[in-house]
């Protein structure tokens, strides 16, 4: 797989309306869209976090314009980040289709880069009603040119009842339970060339796919379209990732992906989806919420850590680990900056501080104190009462501004979720597992690995679930379980226990 060092695929949590304006432009092969839409009876939609169902004239007053006008400058936006060889899919249904291609596609990419319409025609049960069941999704391809990337896909055939010898032009072949007739010119060694009727059906209640988010997709619809138009290696997008199939199948097929959601919700559960199927062959991904980690942040590397808080506080960082007076990097205007990256610094530290920017630089020392400026900033997560005073008296007796700055004011940080599981057995295999969790935005759902190791890290069965508690049978010996538990800011903690079954023959 061709490599790219500067790229790494990424989880982000946002509007993507706001996120994709830091997306490169003309850097994506391929953009899979499945935007909120009306739902089939009620005229709903899934919206926001927690799957919340509201009614589509809630979110979108003034109707189907308004609508189309909110989804359309998010289509202008991703045009700009397609490559001129690449494609949009836009997936929708009958609700605004109509709207969508000729208001939207057509006015964005031009009716001549209109490649396709592919019908996902699936089989579900609906009561009867005085009209025909509807049982079809629309998927609208554009590309960005006429020199787009197209794989052909084929199907699998079955001979049918008339022989796979050219016996005259047509050929019947069976696919799965349908009779096909097909010309001599789409039959190839690899299969029946593929048509743009797609019958692919609902993920089953039991499937292995599921992952419990409403509005999922099928992984084998995603397949197609990324096969379709797309190469190893490419980068994928997908702005309303939902549950995480179009990166989820990306990650599998070797393509490089961005995911965006609003929802912390969704963007979780697809960075434990990938956690899941991660192997071998899984590319590492950034995960890009809207608060940091706290842990994550205190445990990072101190030179990484301290060049990025610089550059976020609009500072620029040393370009080697601190320079020969102890300091990190400056303002624009020379002004030293500090970075520790712990808590309740101390009188010490300033102190220090106050010694090494005389010495870096006397002279702009002195100009700064004469001027009424600040003389240098400390940057750490919080400081004690002694930095405070000592602050306080140099600026009174000293007229020296010395600025104490936290990484608060600069990122957003949470704390991650408390989390302590315990399990009682119920019967002689079989256990109750309760997770109790506290956090300051508040828990989210939980996620449940019941064969976990550290080797292969946190890899869930149960994705999502709402309750904290989970009953299961073992089978005989140690095993150990973890729960994660997701607070509404994306941010999870983590806890395991571990549990002995012993022989139980009798
Ligand atoms: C129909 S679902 C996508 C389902 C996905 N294709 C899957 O297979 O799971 C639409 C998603 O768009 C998200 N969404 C809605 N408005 C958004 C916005 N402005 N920016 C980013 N995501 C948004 C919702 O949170 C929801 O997860």
């Amino acid at each position: 797989m061709p490599e790219d060092k500067d790229f790494t695929n990424k989880l982000i949590l946002g509007d993507n309306l706001e996120a994709l304006k830091g997306i490169e432009d003309n850097s994506i092969d391929l953009i899979y869209l499945d935007p909120p839409f009306f739902s089939n009876k009620t005229y709903e939609v899934i919206w926001g976090d927690e799957g919340e169902v509201r009614s589509f004239e809630d979110r979108f007053e003034g109707g189907i314009e308004h609508y189309i006008g909110w989804l359309y400058e998010r289509v202008r936006l991703m045009y700009d980040k397609l490559k001129p060889t690449g494609s949009m899919f836009l997936h929708c249904d009958w609700h605004a289709s109509a709207n969508i291609r000729v208001e939207i596609l057509d006015k964005i990419f031009g009716r001549n880069n209109f490649r396709n319409e592919i019908v996902w025609h699936y089989r579900r049960w609906t009561a009867p009603s005085n009209n025909l069941q509807k049982l079809h999704d629309m998927i609208f391809w554009y590309s960005k040119s006429d020199n787009y990337t197209f794989n052909p896909l084929f199907t699998d055939y079955t001979d049918g009842s008339v022989s796979r010898k050219k016996s005259g032009k047509l050929h019947r072949f069976k696919k799965g339970e349908e009779p096909l007739l097909v010309s001599d010119k789409t039959i190839d060694e690899k299969g029946v060339r593929e048509n743009d009727v797609w019958q692919i059906p609902f993920i089953a209640p039991s499937a292995k796919e599921r992952i419990g988010y409403p509005t999922q997709k099928p992984e084998l619809l995603l397949e197609r379209i990324i096969e379709l138009a797309s190469n190893e290696g490419d980068t994928v997008l997908d702005p309303f990732v939902g549950g995480g199939t179009t990166i989820a199948v990306a990650d599998k097929l070797g393509r490089k992906w961005i995911g965006i959601d609003q929802s912390s919700m969704a963007i979780k559960v697809s960075d434990l989806r990938l956690k899941k199927q991660h192997d071998a062959f899984s590319q590492p991904y950034e995960l890009i919420l809207r608060k940091y980690d706290y842990d994550i942040l205190r445990s990072s590397n101190a030179f990484e850590f301290e060049s990025w808080i610089i550059n976020k506080f609009g500072g620029i960082p040393n370009a080697k680990q601190r320079n020969d007076f102890g300091l990190d990097g400056r303002m624009s205007d020379n002004t030293p900056i500090q970075v520790k990256r712990s808590d309740n610094i101390g009188r010490n530290v300033v102190d220090n501080f106050l010694s090494a920017i005389r010495r870096q630089d006397e002279k702009l020392f002195e100009k700064n104190k004469k001027d009424g400026k600040i003389a240098g900033y400390i940057i750490a997560f919080s400081f004690g009462k002694g930095a405070v005073e000592e602050i306080a008296r140099l600026k009174n007796k000293n007229s020296t501004i010395i600025k104490l700055v936290k990484v608060s004011d600069i990122v957003d940080y949470g704390k991650k979720p408390e989390v302590s599981l315990s399990a009682d057995s119920i019967d002689k295999n079989e256990f109750e597992f309760t997770a109790k969790a506290k956090s300051e935005p508040g828990i989210d759902f939980y996620a449940w690995d019941f064969s976990h190791s550290e080797q292969n890290g946190f890899k869930p069965d149960v994705l999502f679930d709402k309750t904290g508690k989970q009953t299961k049978k073992f089978p005989d010996g140690e095993h150990q379980i973890a729960v994660e538990a997701v607070d509404r800011e994306g941010i999870s903690g983590t806890d395991k226990v571990k549990i002995e079954i012993k022989n139980q023959k009798k």
